[in-house]
């Protein structure tokens, strides 16, 4: 079976790429084109694992480019997008070019190309704060960021097209995903960091708001198991433990697992503008338990602090800390 993954480069296409290989599927990675022949995080695997791997550098927002390289693929996993809450009030036409157009470039090649299967990842922050909790599927969408508007269209184009041609798509919600390689924008890697660099008073946005936390390995295998799951064309999927924790808790539970004692320092520039902030979000996951079998492996507190115990394990390995610094990153 030969796969295409978009966003292969970033935080959680590496890791997925990376399982694919491991379980022997024929995968074809695409990498953001730059001129200094980046590849991300896909550097990041092993070179007996990267000789199974055929790595393409291009652009979602262009056409014939993955009209091209979609030929011959029997199943998509979408994940290009840019991911930035903050970005997206500096340059919101560029959330539109890349998510919103770029999106309908895969749904449009997949239909041409004729592919059994594409999965294309959403997010939490479409349904804003929460109404109801735990937010189900069924949940209002609340398009509270020019990021969140972005997905909100991609994911109702990827309906639409299930619609209106019968495209085999499936729309995966996952909730905050964690682990190594997340950039130091979220809020897990950005406690760690600053941690492993000494500092005492960590430098923080809202620390009220609670976020479901899940693990990249969990949500990894919310996308591998959509391989071998029938009945699930034109299904849109929370991918989410369950559980909730505010800021404070997790800066709480860092400086537990780190051994430090930490004090918080309020920092103006990581806040979000009020009226766009997202206060709650914790995921009903029924229907992924149903549909694609899943069931998290790090959930409950014991869970959490499994995960977060790997995450800053990496993060103090010098060779991955050298990857990150402790400022404010958009
Ligand atoms: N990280 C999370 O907590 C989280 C939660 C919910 C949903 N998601 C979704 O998961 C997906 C992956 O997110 P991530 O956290 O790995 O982010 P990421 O920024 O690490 O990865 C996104 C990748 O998309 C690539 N990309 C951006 N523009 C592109 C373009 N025009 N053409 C080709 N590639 C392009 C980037 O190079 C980047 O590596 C995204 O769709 C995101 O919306 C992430």
């Amino acid at each position: 079976m030969r796969i295409f993954v978009t966003g292969a480069d970033g935080f959680i296409g590496s890791h997925l790429t990376e399982k694919l290989i491991d379980l022997n599927f024929d995968v074809k990675a695409l990498s953001y084109y730059n001129s200094f022949n980046n590849i991300g995080w896909l550097k990041n695997i092993n070179e007996k694992k990267l000789k199974n791997l055929k790595i393409v550098s291009g652009d979602i927002r262009d056409f014939n480019f993955i009209y091209n390289e979609t030929k011959n693929i029997d199943v998509i996993f979408h994940l290009a997008s840019l991911i930035g809450i903050p970005y997206s009030y500096l340059s919101p036409r560029s959330y539109v070019d890349t998510n919103v157009i770029g999106t309908l470039n895969i749904l449009e090649a997949t239909k041409q190309n004729k592919i059994s299967k594409l999965i294309h990842t959403s997010t939490s922050e479409v349904y804003g704060t929460a109404n109801y909790v735990p937010i189900d599927e069924n949940h209002p969408l609340s398009a509270q960021s020019p990021y969140s508007a972005s997905k909100i269209s991609a994911d109702s184009l990827a309906f639409s097209y299930f619609s209106s041609f019968n495209l085999p798509v499936t729309i995966l919600r996952p909730f905050n995903t964690f682990g190594p390689r997340q950039s130091n924008r979220a809020i897990i890697p950005t406690i760690i960091t600053q941690i492993a660099n000494f500092r005492k008073k960590i430098k923080l946005g809202n620390l009220t708001t609670t976020r479901d936390y899940t693990y990249i390995d969990d949500t990894v295998m919310g996308f591998v198991n959509c391989i071998s799951s029938n009945d699930i064309n034109g299904k849109t999927i929370n991918l989410g433990t369950g559980n909730e924790y505010s800021g404070e808790q997790v800066l709480k539970i860092i400086s537990n697992l780190m051994k430090i004692n930490t004090s918080y320092k309020q920092d103006n520039k990581r806040f979000r503008p009020i009226k766009s902030e997202v206060h709650r979000l914790v995921s009903d996951n029924k229907l992924a338990k149903k549909l694609i079998k899943w069931k998290p492996q790090y959930a409950g507190k014991k869970g959490f602090e499994t995960a977060l115990t790997k995450t800053i394990n990496w993060y103090l390995d010098q060779e991955n800390l050298r990857n990150f610094n402790t400022d404010y990153n958009l």
